[in-house]
């Protein structure tokens, strides 16, 4: 599978990310289970994305580590930025009207979790899950 760029604008985007990710991840071989947390992964990632990013885009990519497969996405957007990171991902904190637990679920639901974010710039998360 050839490295793939999503837009994150609109709602419907998140339906787009969602149904690619759940295709790459039966793809894969991933087992129902599995193709279902990384698609709740992604589904909270996007939405942060597109409701406190002011949108941005996905990279959804197949990778190899040690013959291992595994799926890597990469949510980027040039919004605010996360002022304070650790409160962030603690769970439980939101500027919003949620829960404040789509990043910690997010980060639980992966193998691999990285997240850069610079107050004015935007934001990056990192996510991969192995086979
Ligand atoms: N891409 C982003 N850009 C700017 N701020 C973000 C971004 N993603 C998350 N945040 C900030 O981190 C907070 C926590 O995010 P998280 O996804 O955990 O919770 P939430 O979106 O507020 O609620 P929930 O996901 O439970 O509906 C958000 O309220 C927001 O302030
Ligand atoms: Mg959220």
């Amino acid at each position: 599978m050839p490295a793939e760029t999503l837009p994150l604008q609109s709602t419907e985007h998140i339906v787009v990310v969602r149904q690619a990710v759940r295709r790459e991840a039966v793809a894969l071989g991933f087992s129902l289970v599995d193709q279902t947390k990384i698609v709740t992964a992604a589904s909270e990632l996007a939405r942060n994305t597109l409701v406190y990013g002011l949108g941005g885009t996905l990279l959804l990519e197949a990778v190899v580590n040690d013959s291992r497969q595994g799926l890597r996405l990469t949510f980027e957007d040039h919004g605010p930025g996360i002022q304070d990171l650790q409160l962030a991902l603690k769970g439980g904190y939101t500027t919003g009207s949620g829960l404040g637990l789509g990043l910690s679920g997010a980060r639980r639901l992966s193998h691999d979790f990285h997240i850069e974010s610079r107050p004015g710039e935007g934001t990056r998360v990192v996510i991969a899950r192995w086979k």
